[in-house]
């Protein structure tokens, strides 16, 4: 055992650039796959370039790497179920819990009973994961209106429907530069129009940003796609007020907001959003994540029935 480890330190040493692709992963195996994924990207990447212009952007992209840049960041993409999502710095990487759900939400979409196209929005969209998914796996018409603040985020997106736009069935994809916070008018415009809301919400309090965040994440991803106010809930609480605003409105259509379906961080913040939406309008289902952890609310319109609502099948 020791001469095992001191003969991979011997060849650490002479690998500089997997040594610090190992002080990212811990494991040779995955320090040296990294390794030809990378020098694999950045050849494709920079055609042109000569061998040692390559090795050059090899050993700075390996250097960055070992202060635990993310790796999606590199090779710019991340696999979403079958799909091969772009990344950028200052755009959120999508994550396999939101994979997760969005995937589970896909029968249930394709048996709400509206007229189609069904319209669906996906609220706080970064890099589009969420839209990119339901355009390729929707067999039903739709139109998809997809929301974020940020540019950066609006541009990936657009770059990611393009890539991934299955057959027919998205009729519509409109892109929207909107402050949700703030933009009251055009929220409720929005939110009028759709049948389905989907949002993963930026989310996390500024604690738990401070405490329990991976240090990769603080340092390399955006604050803006991490972090929300009053206690993380912001987002929540100021979805549900325009939503209970249009619920008021005798000339909100009967087919408007029948489904949200929001991504948690904790079964705190899960119990939170049922409670907030719990009542006369609506049903509030918790979802718990492939880790057993509470990871989606599902909130219905009372009054309609569909086979996919069990809480965890
Ligand atoms: C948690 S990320 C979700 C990204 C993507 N939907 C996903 O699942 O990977 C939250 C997104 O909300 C956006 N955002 C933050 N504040 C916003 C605001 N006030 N209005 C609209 N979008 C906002 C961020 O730019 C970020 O893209």
């Amino acid at each position: 055992m020791l001469q095992h480890k001191l003969k991979w330190k011997a060849f650490l040493k002479k690998n500089r650039w997997l040594a610090d692709l190992y002080r990212a992963t811990k494991s040779i195996e995955q320090a040296k796959q990294e390794w030809k994924w990378i020098s694999q990207e950045l050849r494709e990447l920079h055609p042109k370039d000569s061998k040692l212009q390559i090795q050059r952007k090899i050993i700075q992209a390996c250097k960055l790497r070992g202060r635990k840049y993310p790796l999606q960041y590199i090779l710019r993409t991340q696999p979403f179920g079958s799909l091969d999502i772009q990344c950028r710095p200052g755009v959120l990487i999508p994550r396999w819990e939101t994979e997760e759900w969005i995937e589970r939400t896909i029968p249930l979409l394709n048996s709400i009973p509206v007229p189609n196209p069904i319209r669906i929005m996906d609220l706080c969209a970064g890099s589009g994961c969420i839209s990119c998914f339901v355009s390729s796996s929707l067999k039903r018409p739709h139109h998809l209106h997809v929301v974020d603040i940020s540019s950066k985020a609006l541009n990936i997106a657009a770059r990611n429907l393009r890539a991934c736009k299955n057959d027919s069935s998205t009729l519509d994809t409109q892109l929207h530069k909107v402050n949700v916070l703030s933009a009251q008018e055009a929220m409720l415009g929005l939110l009028r129009e759709c049948h389905v809301v989907l949002c993963n919400p930026p989310y996390i309090s500024s604690t738990e940003f401070h405490t329990t965040t991976e240090q990769s994440v603080k340092r390399y991803e955006p604050r803006l796609a991490l972090v929300a106010q009053e206690e993380g809930n912001q987002f929540y609480k100021v979805i549900a007020a325009y939503v209970f605003k249009l619920l008021k409105d005798p000339c909100l259509n009967k087919n408007a907001l029948r489904y949200l379906v929001f991504e948690v961080g904790s079964t705190k913040q899960a119990n939170f959003v049922k409670e907030l939406f719990s009542g006369s309008f609506f049903d509030a289902t918790i979802w718990k994540d492939s880790a057993n952890l509470d990871r989606t609310i599902v909130v219905q319109r009372k009054g309609i029935q569909t086979k996919s609502m069990d809480e965890n099948p």
